[in-house]
């Protein structure tokens, strides 16, 4: 296990909440102050404020992203406060099971179970014993579940694939590149080990992993470009951090990648459904659904885009 200063660990809570845009206020219960008018407000807010990055008033980007214990955290914390009076939540907790009393922050590992989960269980297992039309009902479900999630991915339906893992969605992605032997896949040191291990094992075939060393958990973009070359097939990247937060720009990722005629793999667990994705800018996305979006677990979804 890591250790971390307490200013490492301040700023990798204060990148977390700028990637996901919450506040720490505490759960409130709906109407609690301001009546059903103010929590309507504030709701809309917090979602403007989801869809459209950082409002005004927030502290500049690079005091945001200061390496960690290089800078006081001051304007971050005045801002977070700020952040009390303008944020909701968009789904009440009584909504989920087994919350009563549980302040639960820890869904960038596993969600919660909503409640309306059951319902839906139940209403699968009744269209699995309908026969035919059973499942025709089915398949209508799955496309506009299929048209949602490319909005959630930025995307057009029919580039989006429903899979059970994000790792499996990775290793398709990995695999599906057309190696020589003196290719090189590029990927930071911070990266979930599902995206390390299918690129660690391109080593047999002659590629070579070139890894990104962060500097005190902050990934540079100029670090990664300057590993990148003619021969990098493939960049690796996460739009927001599991470990930190970190959000990266992906528009830049691209260029890196598709300046050298690579291709950008980009897991964004952590981003889909709290962040834009800009799904168009990459050639593959994965996304493990069972965080952020609230499915069950063993569900992801995945895109897959040729560039040639
Ligand atoms: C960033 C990231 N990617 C991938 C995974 C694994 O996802 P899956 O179980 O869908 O392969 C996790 C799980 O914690 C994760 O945090």
């Amino acid at each position: 296990m890591r250790a971390y200063s307490r200013a490492q660990g301040l700023q990798v809570v204060f990148d977390r909440c700028d990637a996901l845009g919450i506040s720490y206020s505490p759960a409130r219960k709906p109407g609690a102050s301001g009546g059903a008018g103010a929590d309507r407000r504030r709701a809309r807010k917090t979602r403007a404020f989801l869809a459209g990055g950082l409002p005004a008033g927030a502290p500049p980007a690079g005091r945001r992203q200061s390496l960690p214990g290089s800078s006081t955290p001051r304007p971050m914390l005045g801002y977070i406060r700020s952040l009390r009076k303008t944020t909701v939540a968009l789904i009440d907790k009584r909504e989920f099971v087994g919350l009563d009393g549980v302040a639960h922050l820890c869904t960038g590992g596993e969600a919660p179970w909503p409640r309306s989960h059951t319902t839906t269980c139940e209403r699968f297992g009744a269209l699995k014993s309908g026969g035919m039309a059973g499942r025709e009902e089915m398949f209508a479900i799955e496309e506009r579940a299929r048209a949602r999630a490319a909005r959630v991915l930025g995307v057009a339906p029919a580039e989006v694939a429903f899979l059970a893992h994000s790792s499996e969605g990775l290793n398709q992605a990995v695999r599906s590149v057309e190696w020589r032997a003196g290719d090189n896949v590029v990927f930071a040191d911070l990266e979930y080990p599902s995206s390390i291990y299918p690129a660690a094992m391109l080593r047999e075939r002659g590629v070579e992993a070139r890894v990104v060393r962060t500097r005190a958990h902050y990934l540079s973009l100029d670090d990664l470009a300057a590993l990148v070359d003619r021969r990098t097939r493939l960049i690796l990247a996460s739009q927001v951090s599991y470990l930190t937060g970190q959000r990266l720009d992906l528009a830049r990722c691209a260029d890196i990648a598709h300046g050298v005629g690579g291709r950008l793999a980009v897991d964004a667990t952590h981003a889909a459904g709290v962040v834009p994705v800009p799904g168009g800018a990459c050639d593959f996305v994965v996304s493990s659904c069972y965080k952020w979006l609230l499915p069950p677990t063993g569900s992801a979804s995945s895109l897959h885009r040729r560039r040639e």
